[in-house]
């Protein structure tokens, strides 16, 4: 939530922040603005909507400024208009927040009782109002930040312009991620480092209470109590044209279509793999006690959670331990059995969705181990975990996640083989025949891809239904759920996802003709009972359009409209392959409806607020 980016250096920086404020709008969109500073002088930009409209007034910036800061907002307080954009400014101050600040409603009761004057309805401007008072006292940046920590509650990714420190920028972090980078004669911070890659590979993450003051010749870092802290920067691997379109009209369609090869990559891990020991240890995970945990507890937000539903299919199939998956945000707050024999399994893109790491840390503080299924190096989630499967799909920039969930499918699935083994659940046969069969799909994976003008002819049809049912068995049942998301998000088309079991407690109620029913029946153990409720279906005059096997005539009889799919034998690789009709079907229903596909309606890519 909420994209942050600054600049100082030698070089002039509103465009540069400008185009580092592109990379990061799917962290937001709804509004933005930047901040320079110029012989002691600042001036702002801001406009509500997407960064479009502020590109115009760029112009209005002095365009010798060598010193600034941008952000691209996903309100939370105060609705999306120029007046709540960032920066919020005071005389010779200016800040920008990525977070929430929980006690703003008393600090704001306390300011209005001095007399202090709000311009705006955000959290944030409370800050910059308690901040102007303590610079007001002593005009020390780094004095009036330490002390000001201990005031604020809640999440924040600061960054700050004070004329009380020309040369430099401020940034304080509790909560939200921040990033420096580390150039030559040149220093940034982002709130997420794919901003920054394009100048500087070489970044500092910074902790929970640490703040840093960025001038061009270095960076310092200090905690919380004012002791400075030393940090070696990491280099990363990653390059900025990995966050680009490549031609595709949407970086939706990139993701998709960047599938096979995200799909081969992770096989490639498990290439001439011979024991458990060596897939865990190319998985990242050597690190994990696999013999101290009796149960697990999976966790995770979105999409992420439907691959968690999948991954509990495996790994209780597979370890025959119990498994439970629970939404982060419902975790975090129950009185979840965690102990130190709860392994928690955390599945995150992003790696700084705010309820997954919070779960994260709950699970620690109960001496459960926590191994993190993560997209992104070095988040925070990844920080906070005893160790990291590394999903290296790359960045995934389109809000509606796609090559995520089935680079994390296929993930769940190779770690559940790797401990099975390691634990004796299957013989070693077993495991060299399952990595063996592993090599059947990524043909299977690019012909699914290649289905793609069918789900077009197909979207065609549906595109001006209003509602969609989903419904799957087994591992097609989460495929349903996420399919529904899709659909919903990206179309606002109001869909949903059932287990086929279900239909008769409920939705079979909501079916008319023109309900289209989606239904996922692959060729697996569960075909007869979904073709039971296909016919269930039919009876009521439902819409209903299948998924499932080229060959499967008896299915495809009973359909309105089919769309083929590859088949595997094994469930869970059966779900990766059924999922991407569905995320092409979405896809094009939203183009044909004229949706914004990548920034869908009050969406962002990463939940980083409660
Ligand atoms: C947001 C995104 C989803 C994502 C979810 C969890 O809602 O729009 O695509 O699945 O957050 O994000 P994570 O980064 O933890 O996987």
């Amino acid at each position: 939530m909420c994209g942050v980016i600054g600049y100082v250096g030698e070089k002039p920086c509103v465009e540069l922040i400008f185009k580092g404020l592109k990379l990061l709008e799917y962290r937001g969109y709804d509004s933005s603005g930047i901040a320079v500073l110029e012989d002691s002088a600042i001036s702002v930009i801001k406009s509500e909507g997407k960064l479009d409209k502020l590109e115009p007034l760029l112009s209005d910036l002095s365009q010798d400024a060598t010193l600034g800061m941008g952000h691209t907002r996903w309100a939370t307080h105060g609705a999306p208009t120029k007046v709540n954009a960032h920066p919020h400014r005071e005389q010779g101050l200016a800040v920008i927040h990525n977070g929430i600040l929980e006690n703003y409603q008393d600090l704001k009761i306390e300011l209005l009782e001095k007399g202090v004057r709000f311009q705006s309805d955000t959290d944030t401007e409370v800050f910059v109002h308690l901040l102007y008072q303590e610079l007001a006292f002593v005009p020390d940046v780094r004095k009036a930040l330490l002390k000001l920590t201990q005031r604020l509650r809640g999440a924040y990714g600061l960054g700050i312009l004070s004329a009380c420190d020309p040369e430099a920028l401020y940034v304080v972090k509790q909560g939200s991620p921040l990033v420096l980078g580390v150039g030559d004669g040149e220093n940034f911070f982002a709130s997420d480092a794919i901003a920054l890659v394009g100048h500087t590979r070489r970044v500092i993450f910074l902790e929970d209470g640490e703040m840093a003051r960025i001038s061009k010749e270095g960076v310092q870092v200090w905690n919380f109590q004012g002791e400075p802290v030393q940090k070696i920067p990491i280099v990363l691997d990653w390059s900025q044209a990995q966050a680009e379109k490549h031609g595709f009209r949407h970086y939706m369609l990139k993701e998709i279509h960047e599938q096979p090869s995200v799909i081969a990559n992770t096989l490639d891990r498990a290439a001439t793999v011979q024991s458990a020991g060596q897939l865990l240890d190319r998985l990242g995970v050597a690190g994990v006690d696999f013999f101290k945990f009796d149960r697990i507890q999976v966790t995770a937000c979105g999409t992420a959670f439907l691959a968690g539903m999948v991954g509990k299919y495996v790994l209780e199939s597979l370890l025959k331990v119990p498994v439970s998956v629970d939404l982060a945000s419902e975790l975090r707050y129950q009185a979840p059995c965690l102990n130190e024999k709860t392994l928690l399994i955390a599945i995150t893109q992003s790696g700084e969705t705010a309820d997954t790491l919070a779960s994260v840390k709950l699970a620690r503080a109960f001496g459960s181990q926590v191994l993190s299924v993560c997209n992104m190096k070095f988040s925070s989630i990844a920080r906070e975990s005893t160790a990291s499967l590394y999903m290296e799909a790359g960045p995934e920039i389109g809000v509606a996640s796609t090559k995520a969930f089935t680079a994390m499918v296929l993930n769940l699935y190779l770690l559940a083989l790797a401990v099975a083994r390691l634990k004796e659940q299957i013989s070693q046969e077993q495991f060299s025949g399952s990595l063996l069969s592993l090599r059947k799909l990524p043909p299977l994976v690019d012909q699914a891809v290649a289905g793609e003008a069918r789900t077009l002819v197909l979207a065609q049809k549906v595109c001006e239904a209003t509602n969609a049912l989903f419904v799957g068995r087994g591992c097609s049942y989460p495929i349903a759920l996420e399919g529904a998301l899709k659909l919903k998000e990206i179309s606002y088309i109001h869909a949903e996802g059932y287990a086929g079991g279900e239909l008769k407690h409920g939705p079979i109620a909501l079916i008319d003709k023109s309900m289209p029913v989606i239904a996922v029946v692959p060729r697996d153990r569960h075909r007869e009972k979904m073709l039971s409720n296909v016919e269930e279906i039919r009876a009521r005059d439902g819409w209903i359009i299948g998924v499932g096997a080229e060959d499967d005539n008896v299915f495809r009889s009973l359909c309105s409209e089919y769309l083929p799919c590859p088949q595997i034998d094994e469930e869970p690789l059966q779900a990766i392959l059924s999922i991407i009709p569905l995320q092409l079907f979405a896809y094009n229903v939203a183009v044909l409806r004229g949706t914004d596909v990548d920034q869908p309606r009050n969406l962002a890519k990463s939940v980083t607020v409660e």
